[in-house]
């Protein structure tokens, strides 16, 4: 029973064990991808690359056929112009002809292409072209690598930070990009949210205090009002419950064509303008040297975030010319002149849109990369005041840290501080519809209704109530184009089965029937229409109330409800309440005379952008894992080759030996030409074929070689090991004739007195027969071995000496272990018994008892070789 417990508890215990996964935080930016995984027993921390680097570049690339991550892809550039993609962040979801795409080519030397889907791919130099998800899909595979190898166990669930102006386009393409890597995305959270939740982690908010979370990163500077309040999670327990921090974003602002990235364009203008004044000549063209300079313009920005002037430096920038030039801030910063305003214009829209002052905020908190750019950080400190400003996160990782800690949280699987996040959409999302004809003939009037505006909390769900008839279609969109060219249109989705339903409910007597269709907007900021409904009411004396009355259901709380259908009559039968989820709900129990709501059917169209289909993301999964597969087998083909190499080296160098070598002393003239010869032969197929051989003629040829070495090989085993067995077989002759001699002295004095004798005489004659036969096996295969030279094959095999020592051994230990014999008189019996007992438990002759004397051959041991 109680081992039935312990076992039932070990199996919940494994059951909870492998429910509980590990979960991965990215943050994927324009320059950087930083990661943390999030796992029992594993310290908490960011993933570090192979090159034990806190932050991994972003790009990938490819130097003729391998594939490259990292900076190693960035590096490349230069050489590889068309083979190298960086800062494809710019690129996720962005329509062919957007802002977002032409900015990305005045950067970037990559050949962009336009997809079937109207976004864009990229063309490598082979002519294959690889969309930006699938692109994107690589690095977050490579980051899975790298925390699977940490994990040690599959890695499923990622949590992704965006940027909060990010569109439901882009969000789809991560969500994709995740999904094509073989992940699941378990949240995206904005990067200021996810500072945030960093932020709140080591501290309490006695008070509520408000925080600006600013945020200056490659692509776009942005900033997040945030809300801090501690709260006790039971006020009736205070003290023994754990506080919760609640974390409400309250506003945010933002600037998405002005970064790190902007200010790395100036300053390569900068340097391509000064070329083409040195040496007469245009670069634009030449993609080498414009990755070049881009590379190089990196470089000096980061030079002159810490001093006055710099070197560019790069050599045959192009046709062999050398390219020095000296940079100055000033220089660098009066190109910049323009964008100044811009800096810490996103602090004040925020705070605007929050309803708040910068007198209401504690602090500005700075993080991303380009906040230590020295305009930017003066920038900001002029417009809110140094005092104001907190440098007390980590610019580069309080993000993906905070990603991984709210991760953790909606996982549930781990015991972090409880911190309750609420954030909002930064777009206004409309709905619209045409309205019902008054005849067949009238024009329809389309119709719109903000649903969700600027800073609506995400997370919700709002019902929408249309006095409808027939089928129809609701529109979500976007009521302002977004920054970057991207599309107004989210979706629309056709509302089917209406004219049905609306009759069935009719004629159940149900007065006024109309379709609720509910909204959502999800905590990773994706609007949509999750169910529609038909409902109806009923009059007292309709038929279905007179069923609800005979069942007794019903009639009790008959007291009307008007709250929605007096919304619904408003606008000529097609409005919208807008109510939050709690709202809804409490109507719809109110309402309990309604009769059961019909479910209708929904189809949801992209009339833009749409999102890739589940066989375009398969297909590029398949596509991925080829390259996995494809990589995978090239390395076992090289490491294959390098091994059969570095085998010949060996085997060479062991022919070319010519001191007094195990190798030589073990081996036949023959047996060292025969292998000579197939070294050549293997030489020159290498050096004819070695680059086409596959995998298996690698192995092949290290076989045919191997079993030319083979036989030396088993020789120079066996003199090393003949020692030791010899050793083993005089050894137990030793112990069995020191056994024989005690237990025949044993057996005279027992037949003298009479006393139960423990062995009889035959078994005895038969162990010593055993032992002589042994015995005289031994020295003669011994002398006939000693005849044998080294490099030829042994005669006795150590093998052979071990399994007839054996057979004595097993023989000996069966009479060692046999019991006393029942004597008749108690003193005999103890004497024997514990007597028995002393000489024989232990089967390994114990080495004080014996000392085996050395002989001739245990002295020729394998120094010798
Ligand atoms: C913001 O500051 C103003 C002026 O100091 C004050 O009146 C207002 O109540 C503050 N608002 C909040 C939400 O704290
Ligand atoms: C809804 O979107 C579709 C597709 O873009 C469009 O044809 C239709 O006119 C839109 N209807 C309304 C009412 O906006
Ligand atoms: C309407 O009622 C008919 C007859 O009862 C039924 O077959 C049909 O499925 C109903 N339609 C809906 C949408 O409920
Ligand atoms: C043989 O065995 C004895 C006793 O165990 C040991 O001292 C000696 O080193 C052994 N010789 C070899 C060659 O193993
Ligand atoms: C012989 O007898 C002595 C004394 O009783 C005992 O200790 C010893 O184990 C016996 N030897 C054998 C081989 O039985």
């Amino acid at each position: 029973m109680n081992r039935f417990c312990v076992f039932l508890l070990l199996c919940l215990l494994t059951v909870s064990e492998t429910v509980l996964g590990s979960v991965l935080a990215i943050d994927y930016g324009v320059d950087w991808i930083k990661a943390s995984l999030m796992k029992p027993g594993v310290p908490f921390d960011v993933l570090l690359n192979k090159d034990s680097k806190r932050k991994i570049q972003s790009s990938v690339g490819w130097k003729q056929s391998d594939r490259l991550f990292g900076s190693d892809a960035f590096n490349i550039a230069g050489r590889f112009p068309l083979d190298s993609f960086s800062s494809l962040k710019y690129l996720l979801a962005a329509p062919h002809d957007s802002e977002a795409v032409s900015f990305y080519t005045s950067i970037s030397s990559a050949d962009v292409v336009e997809t079937s889907r109207g976004t864009v791919a990229l063309r490598r130099s082979d002519g294959t072209e690889w969309s930006v998800e699938e692109l994107v899909a690589m690095q977050f595979a490579y980051v899975r690598e790298l925390a699977e190898s940490l994990a040690g166990e599959r890695v499923h669930d990622v949590i992704v930070t965006v940027p909060p102006y990010y569109t439901q386009f882009e969000r789809d393409a991560v969500v994709d990009a995740v999904e094509i890597a073989g992940m699941r995305t378990l949240a995206l959270v904005h990067d200021g949210t996810a500072v945030a939740v960093n932020y709140a982690m080591t501290r309490t908010f006695p008070d509520p205090e408000y925080h600006v979370i600013y945020d200056a990163g490659a692509s776009a500077i942005r900033a997040t009002v945030v809300n801090f309040a501690s709260v006790a999670s039971d006020p009736k327990a205070k003290s023994l419950t754990k506080d919760s921090t609640q974390i409400s974003v309250a506003g945010v602002g933002f600037d998405r064509m002005m970064g790190g990235t902007e200010l790395d364009r100036r300053l390569r203008n900068i340097m391509l303008d000064d070329f083409r004044r040195k040496h007469k000549k245009d670069l634009l063209g030449d993609k080498r040297a414009m990755a070049k300079l881009w590379k190089e313009a990196g470089r000096v920005k980061t030079i002159l975030s810490a001093n006055a002037d710099a070197t560019a430096t790069i050599e045959s920038l192009t046709d062999d010319i050398d390219y020095r030039a000296k940079l100055t801030r000033a220089e660098f910063e009066e190109a910049c002149q323009d964008l100044k305003g811009r800096y810490a214009q996103p602090i004040f829209e925020a705070l605007e849109n929050a309803g708040l002052t910068l007198d209401n905020v504690t602090s500005v908190i700075l993080t991303g990369g380009a906040s230590r750019t020295p305009m930017i950080q003066s920038a900001v400190k002029a417009a809110v005041g140094d005092s104001k400003i907190a440098l007390n996160v980590n610019a580069d990782e309080a993000a993906v840290l905070g990603a991984a800690l709210h991760g953790a949280s909606l996982s549930r699987q781990f015991k972090t501080k409880d911190i309750k996040v609420s954030d909002i959409g930064v777009y206004d999302i409309q709905v619209s519809y045409l309205s019902e004809p008054k005849s067949p003939s009238a024009k329809q009037r389309t119709l719109s209704t903000l649903v969700y505006p600027t800073g609506s909390k995400t997370g919700s769900k709002k019902t929408l109530t249309f006095r409808r008839k027939e089928d129809f279609t609701v529109n979500l969109s976007y009521q302002k184009p977004p920054p970057g060219g991207f599309p107004t249109e989210l979706l629309a989705v056709d509302i089917i089965g209406v004219s049905d339903a609306i009759r069935n409910l009719t004629e159940l007597g149900a007065i006024e029937p109309v379709v609720k269709a509910t909204v959502t907007l999800s905590d990773s900021g994706f609007v949509s229409i999750k169910d529609a409904v038909a409902v109806g009411e009923y009059k007292a004396e309709s038929i279905a109330d007179k069923l609800k009355g005979l069942f007794g259901a019903g009639s009790s709380s008959e007291t009307e409800t008007e709250a929605e259908t007096e919304t619904a009559a408003r606008d000529e039968g097609s409005s919208s309440s807008s109510s939050t989820a709690e709202a809804s709900s409490t109507a719809d129990k109110k309402a309990s005379v309604k009769d059961e709501p019909i479910s209708l059917e929904l189809q949801i169209n992209f009339p833009s952008l749409a999102p890739m289909t589940v066989a375009e993301k398969r297909q590029a999964r398949e596509r991925l894992i080829a390259v996995d597969n494809e990589e995978a087998a090239k390395r076992r083909k090289e490491e294959a080759r390098n091994t059969l190499e570095g085998y010949m080296y060996r085997v060479r160098d062991l022919l070319d030996d010519d001191s007094d070598t195990p190798f030589l002393k073990c081996s036949q003239d023959e047996e060292r030409k025969a292998i000579r010869e197939k070294l050549q032969e293997t030489f020159a197929w290498l050096s004819e074929h070695g680059d086409d051989a596959d995998t298996a003629q690698y192995l092949d040829k290290r076989a045919s070689l191997e079993v030319l070495e083979r036989p030396i090989i088993y020789r120079y085993e066996e003199i090393q090991e003949f020692p030791h067995a010899l050793n083993n077989s005089q050894m137990w002759n030793w112990h069995t004739r020191l056994f024989l001699t005690d237990a025949k002295t044993n057996l005279t004095t027992e037949l003298e007195t009479g006393a139960p004798s423990k062995y009889t005489k035959e078994e005895l004659d038969a162990l010593e027969k055993t032992l002589i036969e042994h015995e005289k096996w031994l020295n003669e295969w011994v002398e006939k071995q000693k005849a044998v030279k080294m490099n030829e094959d042994p005669v006795l095999l150590t093998s052979e000496l071990k399994a007839r020592a054996k057979v004595l051994e097993n023989q000996l230990q069966k009479l060692v272990r046999k019991k006393a014999p029942r004597s008749t008189t108690k003193k005999a019996s103890t004497a024997s018994s514990t007597g028995a007992s002393e000489t024989s438990t232990s089967t390994e002759p114990s080495s004080t008892t014996s000392a085996v004397p050395p002989t001739d051959e245990s002295e020729r041991s394998h120094d010798e070789l």
